[in-house]
């Protein structure tokens, strides 16, 4: 790629939100500004110009980056969202509110739920932007807030930095730790300085963990075995009102928490099943069809961007923002119900 700062050419055939919706006059607009830290369209942009496959190919370096090139991300926020730029965000927390019976209560379908939130530190850049000295701040403040959680969310902070290979690659295979080396996080520069400043929080049962300064600055996770999604639910909603009561998470009242991926505004949530559906995988589009109507994503169970494993999926909400914590939950659960019912009739 060229050095200067010259309007990206993309493949025809590629797919991304940014080759969609970074015409010409987008660029010109944008190509000179940057935020106040020095965050540019060109950073901004890398991750999806290395990456031409990526699904959405753009990154935040800070809140402004929002408002700075909002003639960009906006389009792709609308697109990804279905949320317009007059709308605001809702919160709901409130697990009394969730209509979630366990789908599955034989265990013949769901594996595991798992349910997580993104959160930054208010008044910090974002990943994409941080120094490194901000960065290890940032760990040393979130691990002692988390060092001081009692009762079911207390726990031990493992910061990555001499981890042994056996033990974070058990982690990863377990589905508890981040990996190494994701291509669309490096060309964000997400992976500067790794493994310093990157840990991993979590209780004894692994029911409760916080990722610090992976994609976001926490990643805070509930997660068990089989599908009583609303005991996960309330697990992670007291996990984020203690937390907050120590560190100070980054909000806007228009897109919610603020997050270095746009698809993560909002909520941040991302509520998902690991459920066995091999009958119905064998028929792609009756399967896409529901997941579609319920507006859900599917995933491999290695994580994004990974396959599928002897007919298990990772079953997820998609919009985050604009709706509520409650309603994420319940466009999961509400599809995670239909694909069972289907399922069953095959
Ligand atoms: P994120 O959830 O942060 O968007 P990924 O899709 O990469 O990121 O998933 C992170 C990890 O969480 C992966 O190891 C994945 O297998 C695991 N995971 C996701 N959903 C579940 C689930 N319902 N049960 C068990 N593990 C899960
Ligand atoms: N940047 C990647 C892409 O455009 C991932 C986008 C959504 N996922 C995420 N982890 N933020 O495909």
């Amino acid at each position: 790629m060229s050095q200067e700062n010259e309007f990206p050419t993309f493949p025809t055939d590629c797919k991304s939100m940014l080759c969609k919706h970074l015409t010409k006059e987008v660029f010109e607009a944008l190509k000179d500004r940057a935020t106040s830290n020095g965050f540019t369209l060109k950073d901004a942009i890398n991750s999806g110009v290395e990456n031409i496959d990526s699904g959405i190919g753009v990154y935040a370096g800070d809140e402004e980056s929002y408002f700075t090139f909002s003639k960009l991300f906006d389009p792709i926020i609308e697109d990804y969202h279905g949320f317009s730029a007059n709308d605001n965000h809702k919160s709901n927390l409130d697990p009394d509110d969730l209509d979630a019976p366990n789908p599955d209560p034989e265990g013949k379908y769901i594996v595991s739920t798992r349910i997580r939130v993104g959160r930054n530190v208010a008044n910090s850049p974002l990943g994409p932007a941080i120094t490194k000295e901000q960065r290890n701040q940032i760990e040393e403040d979130v691990s002692e807030a988390l060092n001081g959680l009692e009762g079911k969310l207390s726990g031990t902070y493992y910061p990555l930095s001499g981890m042994s290979e056996e033990v974070s690659a058990q982690l990863i295979a377990d589905h508890f730790l981040f990996k190494a080396g994701d291509r669309f996080l490096e060309a964000a520069g997400l992976n500067r300085d790794w493994p310093e400043g990157r840990g991993i929080y979590h209780n004894d049962e692994k029911t409760f963990l916080v990722w610090v300064n992976e994609e976001d600055q926490l990643r805070i996770i509930s997660m068990q075995m089989g599908g009583d999604i609303k005991e996960v639910f309330t697990r992670l909603a007291t996990a984020i009102s203690e937390i907050e009561k120590k560190v100070k998470y980054s909000y806007s009242p228009h897109i919610g928490y603020i997050t270095s991926c746009p698809t993560n505004l909002g909520t941040a949530m991302r509520a998902s099943v690991h459920i066995a559906l091999p009958k119905l995988a064998t028929d792609m589009d009756a399967f896409k069809a529901i997941t579609d109507k319920h507006h859900l994503q599917i995933r491999g169970i290695h994580g994004e961007h990974s396959e599928s494993e002897g007919g298990v999926y990772d079953i997820s909400n998609r919009r985050r923002l604009g709706v509520t914590e409650v309603e994420c939950v319940q466009d999961m659960y509400d599809g995670v119900v239909a694909l069972i019912a289907k399922e069953k009739s095959l």
